[in-house]
């Protein structure tokens, strides 16, 4: 097994289409394409795994890879790896299934201070410690890992805490529930108060008073409005909240469930367009220090499979629990109100139980603080990281992993959002299967079925070195120094030089001494020899799509490509006299030019030859000539 740093077999590839703004102000997308070192570092895995879980350590420069039977482990700094077989052990296979007699591992967390690997074994769930690089018997796997791969796991861990929506035995509990199976007494939602659950993500937010932390969970549910309202949509995106210190109820009947369950709906308009994305597909929670302002990244797409991003705040989604009417209930509500979670060692009051359980639902939605954007893109997961750039402030630079293999690098900027980069990750084109962000070391981790990449966050080398370029990316991560276009996380001390504010580009690399190019960065022209009569085109890459490129002819415009275009080309099928010169091809992009290929076509019968070769010259063909130059220069050589 190889550990590759292919620095150059990492590609940057073209933009296709653009993010809509969700209002009229905001400046579109200006992605570029480049193939250059950028500082990925990239494992194979010993064979193709068509089921892989990723678990990185944020902080360690290494991640362990789950798959069928197989346990990877791969250290990006060192390049220390190994690949150890994890097959099926015990009893024989209680499976109906041959696919599902294997040990998938489906779960890799740290768990006291070990890592925990569980996987189906055969339909028999078992889990594993991982103690220095052996396998030793782990906690019961019972609703740790599923009997076979299941689309609707979701386990959260906290502390000593799991909780899980894994059915606890093989066949029976159809009916998915949110189980609290670890830590303190187990708990479990009841059969009613959810509608055929798809979960997103769960988590703990810790509020001031312990007892009132919560826990949030994400899911998608069959929508009850829908078929008798034949507008409505099939399903709906909602947002579950329970208190993390509840004990159940009083009742023998509500004594093992959860007592504070409320779940509201989650809403992500476009107001402008009224355009609506009620499918969850994936959840990015970024905490603060003070809880209320502790953000929800709610990735959505609509009907047509269009994606948009809306953020909530926890405080406003808390407020909807704790203010909001229940739905369909008009009776006086209970004392303690249904959500509220109790102090001490109270148990929840059977009179606030039995409401919240028949009225599990609250009448607001949770409506979202902003919409970033929209966009045609089928996005599949996000993952949401906040860059202090050169003046100190914070910027939200979002990543979101497309159903194309390639990951699009969203900035959220005061003039709007907008798509600087797209990446291209994997050598050669594959699903992206999973993706972390580690905040602290700046890296991002993307595995497909063959292979899992170190990416940095600040590729700015994907920028050209010349100050107007790296300008222009409008990437947070990156700024310009000694001529160069470099990470801030490489120069984090307010020298870097950055235009992230400005709508129009305003030349800041001209007005100031940071070793700029002053814009009058130009390519040595190319000399081709091009025989008359013959066909020739010009070809230039298109690098932004924010950018017009225009080939010009003796400073004459004789071709305009606007975006859309993968390369700018012209086509000269005969080539006569007049069409010899100098082309170069200008990217204007805000008040920007730069020229990014000078060609000069030349006449190979022009000066070299005499009138007597030029006669010849328009019948015989340019092979002809050449070999005949061949022939010349040996002659003078043996001469
Ligand atoms: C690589 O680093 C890991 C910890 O980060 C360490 O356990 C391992 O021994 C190192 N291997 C080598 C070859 O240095
Ligand atoms: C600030 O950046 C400059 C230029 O790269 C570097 O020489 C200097 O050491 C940095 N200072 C600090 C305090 O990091
Ligand atoms: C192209 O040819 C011209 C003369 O025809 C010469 O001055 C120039 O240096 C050549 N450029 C390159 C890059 O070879
Ligand atoms: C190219 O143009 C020349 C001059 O106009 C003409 O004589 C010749 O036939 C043309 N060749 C082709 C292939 O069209
Ligand atoms: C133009 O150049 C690019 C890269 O330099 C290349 O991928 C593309 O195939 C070229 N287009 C044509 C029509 O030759
Ligand atoms: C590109 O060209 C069009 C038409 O010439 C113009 O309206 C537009 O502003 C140009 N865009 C840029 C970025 O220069
Ligand atoms: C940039 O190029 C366009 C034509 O491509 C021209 O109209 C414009 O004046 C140029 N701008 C600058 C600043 O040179």
């Amino acid at each position: 097994m190889g550990f590759e740093t292919r620095r150059a077999a990492f590609l940057i590839v073209m933009w296709t289409s653009q993010l809509l703004p969700p209002s009229a102000s905001c400046r579109m997308a200006s992605p570029r394409i480049v193939t250059s070192p950028l500082g990925e570092k990239r494992f194979q895995f010993d064979s193709s795994e068509n089921h892989i879980v990723l678990y990185h350590e944020k902080g360690t420069p290494s991640v362990y890879v789950g798959a069928v039977g197989m346990l990877y482990y791969y250290n990006f700094e060192n390049s220390t790896n190994y690949a150890v077989s994890f097959g099926t052990e015990g009893t024989l296979s209680s499976c109906r299934k041959r696919k599902d007699a294997k040990n998938y591992l489906t779960l890799l967390e740290k768990y006291e201070g070990k890592l925990l690997i569980c996987g189906t074994n055969a339909c028999n769930p078992t889990c594993w410690n991982w103690v220095d690089g052996k396998k030793e018997p782990g906690i019961n796997a019972q609703g740790l890992a599923p009997f076979g791969l299941d689309q609707n796991d979701l386990v959260l861990i906290d502390g000593k805490d799991i909780y899980s929506t894994i059915k606890k035995h093989q066949y029976n509990g159809r009916i998915p529930r949110f189980r609290r199976i670890r830590g303190s007494a187990e708990l479990y939602t009841s059969d009613t108060v959810m509608n055929k659950p798809q979960f997103v993500k769960a988590a703990v937010i810790k509020q001031n008073e312990a007892y009132n932390d919560k826990i949030y969970y994400f899911f998608r549910e069959e929508n009850p409005e829908w078929p008798k309202n034949a507008a409505a949509p099939t399903s709906v995106s909602r947002v579950a909240q329970l208190c993390k210190g509840d004990q159940g109820g009083s009742g023998s009947l509500s004594g093992a469930k959860w007592t504070t369950f409320l779940k509201a709906t989650l809403l992500c308009v476009d107001s402008a367009t009224d355009r609506h994305f009620n499918r969850l597909q994936d959840v990015f929670i970024v905490e603060a220090a003070d809880w209320p302002e502790t953000r929800v990244y709610g990735l959505f797409l609509n009907e047509w499979g269009y994606a948009a991003v809306c953020v909530y705040t926890v405080g406003d989604i808390d407020k909807v629990f704790r203010t909001s009417p229940l739905k369909g209930y008009n009776g006086q509500l209970p004392t303690v109100r249904p959500g509220q979670c109790q102090e001490g060692e109270q148990l929840t009051p059977p009179e606030t139980f039995k409401v919240a359980d028949s009225h599990p639902e609250v009448a607001h939605k949770v409506k979202q603080d902003a919409i970033l954007f929209h966009s045609k893109h089928r996005y599949q997961q996000i993952g949401v990281h906040q860059v202090q750039v050169a003046d100190k402030n914070t910027y939200t630079v979002l990543y979101l992993a497309t159903d194309k293999g390639t990951i699009h690098k969203v900035a959220v900027l005061p003039m709007g959002t907008m798509n600087v980069l797209e990446i291209q990750p994997f050598r050669s084109f594959a699903d992206i299967r999973s993706m972390t962000l580690d905040n602290e070391r700046n890296e991002l981790y993307v595995a497909s079925v063959s292979e899992v990449v170190q990416l940095p966050m600040a590729m700015c080398g994907a920028y050209k070195d010349n100050c107007e370029s790296c300008m222009l990316a409008r990437d947070p991560s990156c700024g310009w120094i000694n001529g160069k276009c470099t990470s801030v996380y490489d120069h984090g001390n307010g020298t870097l030089l950055q235009a992230l504010t400005h709508d129009v580009f305003l030349d800041v690399c001209a007005s100031s001494n940071h070793g700029s190019t002053k814009g009058d960065y130009t390519e040595p022209c190319k000399n081709i020899t091009v025989v008359p009569s013959s066909r020739y085109y010009l070809n230039c890459s298109i690098e932004s799509h924010h950018a017009n490129y225009t080939w010009l002819h003796h400073n004459r415009n004789i071709a305009h490509c606007g975006s859309g275009h993968r390369h700018c080309i012209h086509f000269i099928g005969n080539m006569t006299d007049e069409l010899y010169g100098t082309y170069s091809c200008i990217s204007q992009e805000d008040s920007f030019n730069q020229t990014l290929v000078t060609e000069c076509l030349i006449n190979p019968f022009e000066e070299t030859t005499t009138t007597l070769f030029r006669a010849w010259a328009t019948k015989a063909s340019f092979s002809f000539w050449l070999g005949l130059f061949h022939m010349i220069v040996v002659l003078l050589l043996i001469q």
